[in-house]
């Protein structure tokens, strides 16, 4: 069973504004997945729609096996959802925070214990405790925020850029608190974000949506083999030895393109596997000066640039 499963899910806006168009998704239990978009691509719709906060005009959608439409009860209990904004109580402690929403959950003594201390290890939160929050930075609260929805113990947790506005070693911290969500929590994590190298660093399967549909959904490895495959990079010794090297890798008939970068030439060739062997015993051959040969891997922002080039229009 899928942890979400979505057909032709369609939503268009009272003023006629199609939001979602025939968009088709499955999630699997236990990943983190991420659905990546340009502004106004549908991310916000689809995430308000999949917590029970908007009705979509037509589709289904199934979320942990069950209709969305006739069981909201369950699907509500079930999940969990971190808006943009931070919904914690300024003038209360983080404990008392998260003794509030377990609360508000009926959690019992023993599990409020045991969940406050499993979540403000995971979150690393020990240092604050017993501080009010208005006292805390955003990132803090953030962290906070995050912890406190995973109070009610949710199978699923949506997160809309949850990472937006933090600086580097905030988002890096992110990241890993998300992954021990996933690996100790066994949680599934569908969130949103503009950044590419978090849907990477992150996520099992990456979905990209434009327009309201699903443009294509893959593990981020698959995705970089879909384009600008079979990649080498020859840096060389010596920046003036570049144009010969290029004219010299142009001979060989695997070599389709070469370009320059400074000391750097970057080749596409038509299997990177196959020709690495020889492409540099043929470097070496040559006698000039170069420091590295290896294969390279597109950014997922190439990727990105090339899909909705290719098949967003
Ligand atoms: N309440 C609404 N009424 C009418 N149109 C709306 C409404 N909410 C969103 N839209 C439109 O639906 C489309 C999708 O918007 P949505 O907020 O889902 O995009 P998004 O991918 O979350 O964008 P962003 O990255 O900017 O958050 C946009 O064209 C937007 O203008
Ligand atoms: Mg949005």
């Amino acid at each position: 069973m899928d942890a979400l499963s979505i057909r032709k899910l369609t939503k268009i806006y009272a003023d006629k504004k199609s939001a979602l168009n025939e968009f088709d998704l499955s999630v699997k239990q236990g990943e983190i997945f991420s659905l990546l978009g340009s502004n106004g691509a549908g991310k916000t719709t689809l995430i308000n729609i999949l917590t029970t906060f908007l009705k979509p005009t037509l589709g289904t959608v199934q979320i942990l096996g069950k209709d969305l439409e006739s069981n909201m009860q369950f699907i509500r209990s079930n999940i969990a959802c971190v808006a943009q904004h931070v919904s914690t109580d300024d003038n209360l402690t983080l404990a008392e925070n998260m003794r509030f929403q377990g609360g508000l959950y009926g959690l019992g003594k023993a599990k409020m214990k045991e969940r406050t201390n499993q979540l403000v290890e995971i979150f690393n939160l020990s240092d604050y405790i017993d501080k009010k929050v208005e006292t805390l930075s955003g990132g803090i609260k953030r962290r906070l925020d995050i912890a406190m929805s995973m109070m009610s113990y949710p199978k699923i947790l949506f997160l809309d850029e949850p990472t937006v506005g933090m600086d580097v070693q905030s988002r890096q911290s992110m990241w890993r608190m998300l992954s021990k969500i996933k690996s100790e929590l066994g949680v599934t994590i569908f969130l949103t974000t503009h950044y590419l190298e978090e849907a990477d660093m992150l996520s099992d399967t990456i979905c990209f949506i434009k327009d309201g549909k699903n443009i294509i959904q893959n593990t981020p490895a698959n995705l970089k083999k879909f384009t600008r495959k079979n990649m080498i990079q020859i840096t060389m010794t010596d920046s003036q030895d570049t144009e010969r090297m290029k004219e010299l890798l142009l001979q060989k008939d695997y070599v389709t393109e070469v370009s320059v970068d400074d000391r750097s030439l970057n080749i596409q060739v038509e299997h990177s596997q196959q020709h690495f062997f020889d492409l540099n015993t043929y470097v070496l051959s040559t006698r000039i000066g170069f420091e590295g040969i290896e294969i390279t891997e597109p950014t997922l922002d190439e990727i990105f640039l090339d899909i909705i080039g290719e098949r967003g229009n």
